[in-house]
This record gives structure tokens, C-alpha cells and sequence, in this order.
């Protein structure tokens, strides 16, 4: 019987254990998560959504206090058009939270980092193009495309020196979005080095409508390297998705992938960023508990817990301090519902805002507990403590579970 240790994914002249953990924003997929994937072997991400917030947590600068204060005069007024991002913030922040992660970096794995298209910074062009070159200056070992089509992002790096030695992803979940980018991208004459096919059991945001149960991850995979062999295109294909055991990772590693990305399993790991409290709650999540909602600003369906705090929150929007989601005009859906809720409830001190949440605030304070279809499993993977509460795993534990186990067995920790 086959275990995951004995296939090998390669990244042109590397080669790595076939395990990606994969970018969680806001910092939930911390350096030292990413980093333990990287020591043993594998590819772990680290993500630039919110970056000065994390530069600010990681490192103590005051970006989003100095924004903040630069906009102050503006946060009762709910037109958003003039907060703009001071690029040399973003390309210093981006900088610091990539260059110190390398740094740290052991072993023979690589750490890439994981950048959201949907992260429109009311300038998607130029804060995109900081954002990607600066990763690049930081020595980052790769950079996965997420959260988006991605139409132009390679042409956006073109100029930079490592835009060929740097491994460079996507992120899809059809053949139809692998087809466009591949064709937009046909004159750069620069495939990607790999493509992670996320099915419809991901956590975080989904390149599938409210109908998402009606797709199946090996279905699509299979299209992908039938098209891909049809193109006479050599491509790596990471499968993700509702990976919860190594010999879930085996079978897709035995039809037609060479390599998967992993999230769920990792999210109860004492190197997750998400708070101690968010980690019991994702173990105590039995599966009726795991909803997808429409509620993020993106326009991308996304999925989370159904106790997370931020559904049914009408908090003031948070745009002078971060704004991650205003798109090119200064506009984001949030405000839209916000204003009209104020509107209608004129008298009313707390507002509620239903269909919409502000995604900026309430990840940068772990209070959209967004999480993979599987969650509800985790709790299966531990042991359960004399308080009550279950036993937080390693990275490691984790980790050494998809790498060596078979016949679908959960190792517990000691
Ligand atoms: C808590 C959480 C946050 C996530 N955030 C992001 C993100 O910011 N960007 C992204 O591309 N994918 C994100 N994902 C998706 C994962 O990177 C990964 O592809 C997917 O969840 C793998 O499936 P699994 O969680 O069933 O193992 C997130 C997943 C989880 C569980």
C-alpha cells in the first residue's frame, strides 16, 4: 500500500515531499507554519493579505496606526474614494513580513507566499504589482495566485529579475479559468510551474457558486491533464480540497496529481495564528456547522462556521485603517449595505448588516471563522483533554500524518 512518502513532487530541477500547506489569510498560516512545512520537506505559505497588519503584529512598525491617522478625517464619511495605499508602506511591509520568513527558512522545502487578486487596495494595478515584485526582492521561493483570475499578474512581474527563477502558480478550479489565463498569458512566453486545482470542500473563498456540491475535485482534475496533454503541457497539477487523510492524498497522487494542498487539518496546529478559542471551535464544528455564504465583499462564495461572529455584525466599515477590499473606484459591497441598514434605522445603535461583512475588520481579528468542509472531522484527529477541551497538534504531528500514514488511519498525538 502506498503512502504519500513515496512520490516526490517536481518543481523543474527540485524536488520536494508532495505536501503544500496552503496560504491562509489573514495570518493564520503564519512563518512559523510555513516554515515547518518548508524544514520538513514540502511547501509551506505564508500570505500578504492585510500585510501591514501582520508587519505591525510581527514586527512592531505602525503602518495601519500611521494610516489610520492619515485618514482619520474621513471615517464618518462613506465615500472611501480617497484612502489609498502608500506603495513604498506596501512594498516595505511585504518586505519585512517575506525577507525576515526567509531568513528563517531551514531544511529542503520551499516557502511561498500566497497573493490574493481580490485584494483591490482602490488600485489593484499598482498595489498588485508592489505587492508580487516585492515578495520577489524578498527572496521568496515562490508566489501562488489566488482569489481571482489572475489575467494579468504575470505581465506584472515580467521586468523582474527572478520573474524565470521563481516558481510561479495558479490557483483554479476549472479547465474554462486555466484556458483564459493560459491563453492571456500565451505571448509572455513563462508557463506557470505549477497549478493548484482547488475543488469545492477548500476553505476561505471558492471559485464555485452556491451550487459547489455538484462538483467533484477529480473530476476536474482529470479534465485539467486531459487538456493539459491535448496542449502537450508539461505542468504539475497540486490537487486541493477535502484532503483529510494521506491516503486521500495517495489516490489523487495516483491519478494524475503531483502533489496536494493541504489547509483544514492544520488549522488546529499550535503554529496556526488563529487564537486558541477559534481553534476549539473549529474542533467542536460538527458538520451541519459548516455553512457557505455569499457574505464576503469579493463576490466569491465563501466558507466558515455558522457560530462566526462576524455573520449578522454591523460594525462602522474599517476602510481608513484598511480598505484591502475597496476596489479601483473606492467602492466596496459592505459600505453599500452598511449605509443602506443605517438608512433604514435611523435610531438604531447597533446596526446589523446581514448580507454583507466587513472581511478586512473581522480578519484581521480572527472573527470570520472561515474553514474547510472537512472541519468537522478534526476533532477525530486528537484526543480529547480532562477539561473538555481537545489537545492542539504540531505542524509537525500533522504533517508526518499525510507524509506516512495509510489505509486512510489518523495518527493521535502522544
Ligand atoms: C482557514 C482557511 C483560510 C484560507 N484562506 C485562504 C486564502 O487566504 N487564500 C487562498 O488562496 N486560499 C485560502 N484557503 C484555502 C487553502 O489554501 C487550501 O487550498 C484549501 O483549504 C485546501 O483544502 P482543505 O482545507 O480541505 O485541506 C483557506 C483555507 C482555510 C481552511
Amino acid at each position: 500500500m502506498k503512502r504519500v512518502d513515496d512520490f516526490r513532487l517536481q518543481l523543474g530541477k527540485d524536488e520536494l515531499v508532495p505536501i503544500m500547506i496552503g496560504g491562509m489569510g489573514v495570518d493564520i498560516s503564519t512563518a512559523a507554519l510555513a516554515l515547518e512545512a518548508a524544514r520538513l520537506g514540502g511547501v509551506g505559505h505564508i500570505s500578504d493579505a492585510m500585510v501591514h497588519d501582520v508587519s505591525d503584529r510581527r514586527f512592531d512598525t505602525s503602518f495601519v496606526k500611521d494610516k489610520t491617522r492619515l485618514y482619520k478625517y474621513n471615517i464618518a464619511n462613506s465615500d472611501k474614494t480617497d484612502i489609498k495605499f502608500d506603495l513604498g508602506h506596501l512594498a516595505e511591509a511585504t518586505r519585512l513580513h517575506v525577507g525576515k520568513t526567509m531568513e528563517a527558512k531551514r531544511g529542503s522545502g520551499m516557502v511561498f507566499v500566497n497573493c490574493m487578486e481580490k485584494l483591490t487596495m482602490n488600485g489593484p494595478r499598482e498595489t498588485l504589482k508592489v505587492r508580487l515584485e516585492s515578495s520577489l526582492d524578498a527572496g521568496i521561493d515562490g508566489i501562488t495566485l489566488s482569489a481571482g483570475l489572475h489575467l494579468g499578474s504575470f505581465a506584472l512581474m515580467e521586468g523582474h529579475a527572478r520573474f524565470r527563477d521563481a516558481k510561479l502558480g495558479i490557483i483554479v478550479s476549472s479547465v474554462r479559468a486555466l484556458q483564459l489565463f493560459l491563453r492571456k498569458n500565451a505571448k509572455l512566453n513563462r508557463l506557470p510551474d505549477y497549478i493548484v486545482v482547488e475543488g469545492p470542500l477548500a476553505g476561505g473563498h471558492l471559485g464555485f457558486g452556491l451550487d459547489w456540491a455538484q462538483y467533484d475535485l477529480q473530476t476536474i482534475i482529470t479534465e485539467i491533464v486531459q487538456y493539459l496533454q491535448k496542449e502537450e503541457l508539461n505542468i504539475p497539477i497540486i490537487a486541493a480540497g477535502g484532503i483529510f487523510t494521506g491516503s486521500d492524498a495517495v489516490s489523487f497522487l495516483e491519478n494524475g496529481s503531483a502533489g496536494v494542498q493541504v489547509a483544514t487539518r492544520f488549522t488546529v496546529t499550535e503554529e496556526c495564528g488563529l487564537p486558541a478559542k477559534v481553534k476549539q471551535e473549529y474542533f467542536k464544528a460538527s458538520e451541519p456547522d459548516i455553512i457557505v455564504n455569499t457574505i464576503s465583499p469579493t463576490g466569491y462564495p465563501m466558507r466558515m462556521l455558522a457560530n462566526t461572529p462576524a455573520i449578522g455584525d454591523g460594525i462602522r466599515p474599517g476602510c481608513e485603517s484598511y480598505g484591502y477590499l475597496l476596489d479601483g473606484n473606492g467602492n466596496c459591497s459592505y459600505i453599500d449595505a452598511y449605509n443602506r441598514e443605517v438608512a433604514a434605522h435611523p435610531d438604531q445603535k447597533k446596526i446589523v448588516v446581514m448580507d454583507k461583512t466587513c472581511l478586512c475588520t473581522h480578519m484581521r481579528n480572527f472573527n470570520c471563522w472561515t474553514c474547510g468542509q472537512t472541519t468537522y472531522r478534526l476533532k477525530d484527529t486528537t484526543r480529547k483533554l480532562a477539561d473538555g477541551s481537545y489537545q492542539i497538534l504540531t505542524a509537525e504531528h500533522v504533517f508526518r500524518d499525510y507524509q506516512f500514514s495509510v489505509d486512510n488511519q489518523i495518527a493521535l498525538p502522544e
